[in-house]
Order: C-alpha cells, then sequence, then structure tokens
C-alpha cells in the first residue's frame, strides 16, 4: 500500500482567526520607542502604515479574525500540505519522523504571500493607492507584487544589490505582476545617494533598503503611499500563524497531538514565528515542545547578538525596537541566504527567546547546501537558501534522535523554494562557496554607535 505522504485540509477547514502571541508572553514586550526615548505612539506611525495594520501592531487580542475576503484569496493555494519526508527519513536512517510545512506552493513560491495578501487588502481598505518596500532574496518583493497585482495597488521594491544582481529572474517575476523594482542603494532616496557616496561598491544590505523605502513613502506628496514591511513587526508575525495553525490540525489528522521538536530558520523571524508560535501557545500552557530558530553564522542575530533597543534599518527611519541585534549599520557578508542578511530580529521573537521559549542554532552555508541538495536528492524539491537552514537544523535533530534511539516528530517549515536561486548551488558543486563567521570583537566594535540608547527591560 502506498504510504500517506501528504496531509491536506479543506478550505473549510481553513483557521478563520490568527493568533497573537503578545498577550501570552511571560513578559510584557518592551514598547517601540521614538528618538527621545518615549514610547511611539499610534499617531506616530501613521505616515508609514495603514492605522488599521497599526492596531494590529500593538493589539493584546489572542485570536484575531481573519477578514473572509483574505481568505478567498488564500485559498489559491492554502491550506498548504503538510509532507512527511519518509525519503528523507529513509536517508538519514533516523527513527524520528520528519514533516515539514509545504509553503513553497504559493503563487511566489514562498509563506511571504501569507501576509503580503493581509497587507496589501488592510491598505486598500484604507484607501491607500501605492506600497513601497524592501527585499533580500526576492521572495518578499515578488510577494508583495503579486498581492498588490490581486488588489489593485501600486507596488515599488527596493532590492538589495547583491541579490539584484544573484537574483535577476525574481526581478522579471515582479515586473510581471506588475511591480516595479530597483537595486538599493539607490540613487533615488536621500538615505541611498548618502550610502554609494560614502561606499559606492556596497553589496547593500536589508538595513539601507528598508531606510529606501520608507523614505519614498512618506515623501510622496500625495499621502496616498504607505510602507509595507515583509517581516519582522508584530502583524508579520501575526499574519503568519495561519501556517502554525494549520499544522496542528493536520498532525491531529494522523493522530499526532504535539510534535518533539518544531524548527524554523529566521531572517526577520516571520516564516519561524509562523510554524512556531501557535505551538510555543501550547508549550506555554505545559506542552513539552523543543522550539529551534536556525540562522547563518554569517549573521548569527540570535546567537551571539545582545538584546537591545536599536533601529530596524540603516538611516534610523523606524522607532527603536526591543529585539537582538548586531547593529543597524551591520552589513553582512554576501550569503546566499539574502533573506537571512538581516541585523536585527522580531520583537516577538527576541522576546521568546529571551522568555526561553525557543532556542537558536547558527549554521554556516556549506553544512546548509548540503542538506538542501540531500533534500532535493530524496523529497525532490529544490529549497531555497534559506529555507535550507530549518532543513539542516531538522537534520541535526533527527540524527540526534538516532543517537538517542528516540522515535521523535520532527516539523520544520519549508518556508520557500530555490528555483531562483540556482546560482548558489552552482557555486557550492563547483566548491566555491566561502563559510563566514561574524567575529565576536566586530560585533562590539560595531554596537559602539548605540552607547548611550535606551536598554529594553
Ligand atoms: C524562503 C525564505 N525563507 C525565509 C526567509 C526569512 O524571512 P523570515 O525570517 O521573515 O521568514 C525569507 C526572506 O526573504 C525567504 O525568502
Amino acid at each position: 500500500m502506498v504510504k500517506q505522504k501528504k496531509i491536506f485540509l479543506d478550505e473549510s477547514e481553513m483557521p478563520r482567526q490568527w493568533y497573537n502571541l503578545a498577550p501570552d508572553l511571560p513578559n510584557p514586550l518592551n514598547p517601540p520607542l521614538g528618538p527621545d526615548g518615549n514610547p511611539v505612539s499610534p499617531d506616530m506611525l501613521a505616515p508609514v502604515f495603514p492605522m488599521n495594520l497599526i492596531e494590529q501592531e500593538v493589539s493584546q487580542e489572542r485570536w484575531i479574525d481573519i477578514p473572509e475576503e483574505i481568505l478567498e484569496i488564500l485559498v489559491r493555494w492554502r491550506p498548504s500540505p503538510l509532507v512527511r519526508a519518509y525519503a528523507l527519513e529513509e536517508a538519514l536512517g533516523t527513527p524520528a519522523k520528519i514533516f515539514y510545512k509545504n509553503e513553497s506552493v504559493s503563487p511566489a513560491g514562498s509563506h511571504k504571500p501569507n501576509t503580503a495578501v493581509a497587507q496589501a487588502w488592510y491598505n486598500k481598505q484604507f484607501g491607500i493607492k501605492k506600497l513601497t518596500t524592501e527585499t533580500g532574496a526576492g521572495q518578499w518583493g515578488s510577494a508583495l507584487s503579486f498581492a498588490c497585482s490581486l488588489i489593485g495597488l501600486e507596488c515599488k521594491v527596493f532590492m538589495v544589490r547583491v541579490s539584484f544582481d544573484q537574483k535577476p529572474f525574481r526581478k522579471m517575476m515582479m515586473n510581471t505582476w506588475g511591480g516595479t523594482c530597483i537595486a538599493s542603494p539607490s540613487m533615488e532616496t536621500q538615505a541611498g545617494r548618502n550610502i554609494l557616496a560614502k561606499y559606492p561598491d556596497t553589496p547593500g544590505s536589508l538595513g539601507i533598503a528598508i531606510s529606501e523605502a520608507i523614505e519614498a513613502a512618506v515623501s510622496d506628496p500625495t499621502g496616498e503611499t504607505r510602507y509595507s514591511l515583509g517581516s519582522v513587526l508584530n502583524h508579520v508575525m501575526l499574519h503568519q500563524t495561519i501556517i502554525g495553525l494549520e499544522a496542528k490540525k493536520q498532525l491531529a489528522k494522523v493522530g499526532i497531538k504535539k510534535p518533539d521538536v518544531v524548527v524554523g530558520c529566521c531572517g526577520g523571524g516571520s516564516n519561524f514565528a509562523g510554524l512556531s508560535f501557535p505551538f510555543i501557545y501550547d508549550k506555554i500552557n505545559g506542552a513539552d515542545i523543543k522550539v529551534v530558530g536556525a540562522e547563518p553564522f554569517s549573521c548569527p542575530t540570535l546567537t551571539k547578538a545582545p538584546f537591545i533597543y536599536d533601529h530596524g534599518d540603516v538611516a534610523k527611519m523606524t522607532p527603536l525596537l526591543p529585539m537582538y541585534s548586531l547593529g543597524h549599520t551591520f552589513i553582512p557578508a554576501p550569503i546566499h541566504a539574502g533573506g537571512l542578511r538581516y541585523h536585527g530580529m522580531a520583537p516577538l521573537v527576541s522576546a521568546a527567546l529571551k522568555d526561553g521559549l525557543m532556542e537558536a542554532q547558527a549554521i554556516h552555508q556549506s553544512e546548509c547546501f548540503e542538506a538542501g541538495l540531500l533534500f532535493a536528492k530524496t523529497e525532490g524539491i529544490i529549497p531555497a537558501p534559506e529555507t535550507t537552514h530549518a532543513i539542516a537544523s531538522a537534520i541535526r535533530e533527527a540524527n540526534l534522535a538516532k543517537e538517542e534511539g528516540k522515535e521523535k516528530t520532527i516539523l520544520f517549515n519549508f518556508s520557500g523554494h530555490g528555483l531562483m536561486d540556482l546560482v548558489g548551488y552552482e557555486k557550492y558543486l563547483n566548491g566555491e562557496l566561502t563559510d563566514y563567521e561574524y567575529p565576536e570583537s566586530e560585533i562590539g566594535e560595531n554596537l559602539k554607535m548605540l552607547d548611550g540608547y535606551p536598554l529594553p527591560k
């Protein structure tokens, strides 16, 4: 008999509410602070985000209804399948059961459309005509272009230079959906011009691209443009929790009450949060679940950076956020996992780590590509370089289960496919990939400019 490999949910079984971790944290979230060190009021964020999303950003409601019109768009690919990785298990010879939530089935190829659709919809409701954003690997920019095209908004994307050069097809996807995409830093904004004057050959960073996108939104004299962020913020984590809420129902369908280990890769934190927060809710309520966030050694935010107040971008346009941060001027090495090259981490994920609800692991890109290749050769799908971090971490857990002789259930988020990221695979196969480790001494040096900033409680 052919074994059941994929576990599906009907459209009628889709979660009707998102889960907000904020009210369940053991310690309340530190508020975002303005330049004067005082908490920012919702009004101060109004030039950047529409008020309906600001309300979600500060909400202390545990469950927030998903509007029907958003669900009607999400059903184009949701509920996403939960897949048992039998072939990977066999290759590893592990007694563990490995499941992955396949978010690569979305039209843009990753988890990012879950929040792109929600954000575009709320902006449209608020009367906004155009969104600006940044993108690292191009997944987020293409997801937002896709969402804007369905919902009827203009979309402009500032793409980190190194990825713009490495991944030209992502730009073409954005253009196909009607978005515009330019390399960041660009000459279009003051923030971009300042950086280019100082560092003409910079590979760019998410922090710089965010500065450019915010500037482009707030400087639109019509007032009809807002900025949209693909990760980090509370409302983005919220929209992604549909992943974990579906996974819970799917595991229950095959008689699994809870996974033993939940794994996600961490850039700004959103796919990790999306899968893990509904399980962290169970953990807070007594379930024994190990939750692991995997990140690159070259951008070790969760594993090496301090928990501080820092800006989300280079030009200091965002409020100060309470998070693990390598410093807003940090320019990570040009690894292929462009979406994991971010200096900070979502305040909610940072709080979860600080409160002992999760642990973090740093992994070199060579181990990740090796894991990605094994996955491609066993399960068949070529993973995004970001996703290979979750796979490498899940493989570590499966090997541990083998050593311990335990039949654990391991669940990880397959955050995206790598069909637009093949240059990284080619470099790996040609032996041209370099591992970078960010030295601890440089972290201290880079954080010196934050002397005098307030510290989170
Ligand atoms: C496939 C994929 N996974 C993960 C990430 C990391 O982002 P986040 O930590 O917000 O999920 C990205 C970001 O671009 C991505 O494209």
